[in-house]
């Protein structure tokens, strides 16, 4: 069978890094988190981060010449597949990613498009709890630590991103709308595009994508 090559677009909060992560652990497909990047690199103070910071606190996406060439590098052996989460978020992104993995011989087999109403990203984002640690990701009501403020996976401290306010959410769902919503075209001429309902709980929605492999 031939190699699984995803991408997951969505608005902030729709459920893509808690779906990559299961995709991880059940289909053993590597995550590709540009969100994740910049934070470590922010967290490291390397050069990439001390750009992105301030684009990242204020809600706004990163240059696409900062981005682009993060994905290469990351995307491991050709029959393994990969997801990628958060990336391509701007036309520019998707035509350069078309070309880059034209030239290494691969090619995106799946776009799973999540559809979640601006008030519920709303409340999901201001429960959103990220392991300091290993970056896991809980929320307060739908998916609780077994002991508060601590990571199940690694007992790591919980804490809120500093874009994780509701303005800050609001900003961000703007750039969705319009800088990224853009992609989804794109794609869908090329027939590989699957819509989910993203406001079902996590199980259902990781039955419908497994089925669409
Ligand atoms: P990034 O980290 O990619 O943030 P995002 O796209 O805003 O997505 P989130 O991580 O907020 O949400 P998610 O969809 O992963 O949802 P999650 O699964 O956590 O990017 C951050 C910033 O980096 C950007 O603003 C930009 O500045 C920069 N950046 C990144 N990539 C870039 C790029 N390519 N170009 C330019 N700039 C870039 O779920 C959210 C919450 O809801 C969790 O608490 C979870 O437990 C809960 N939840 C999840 N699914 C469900 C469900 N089905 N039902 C109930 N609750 C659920």
């Amino acid at each position: 069978m031939s190699a699984k090559n995803l991408i997951l677009v969505g608005p902030p909060g729709c459920g893509k890094g808690t779906q990559s992560a299961r995709l991880l652990e059940v289909h053993g497909l590597p995550q590709i988190s540009t969100g994740d990047i910049l934070r470590q690199a922010v967290r490291d103070q390397t050069p990439l981060g001390l750009e992105a910071k301030g684009y990242m606190e204020r809600g706004a996406l990163v240059p696409d010449r900062l981005i682009i060439g993060l994905i290469e590098a990351r995307l491991g052996p050709k029959d393994t597949g990969f997801v990628l989460d958060g990336f391509p978020r701007t036309l520019a992104q998707a035509e350069a990613l078309s070309e880059m993995l034209s030239r290494l011989g691969r090619e995106i087999t799946r776009v799973f498009v999540f559809d979640v109403q601006k008030d519920v990203i709303v409340d999901r984002i201001s429960g959103r709890r990220s392991c300091e640690r290993c970056g896991n990701v809980h929320h307060v009501r739908f998916s609780p630590p077994k002991v508060e403020g601590t990571c199940d996976r690694c007992g790591g401290a919980l804490v809120q991103r500093p874009d994780d306010t509701e303005q800050k959410v609001r900003v961000r769902l703007e750039a969705f709308d319009s800088q990224t919503a853009e992609v989804i075209p794109y794609y869908a001429r090329l027939g590989i595009v699957r819509r989910l309902d993203g406001e079902r709980p996590p199980d259902e929605v990781f039955s419908v994508i497994s089925a669409a492999l």
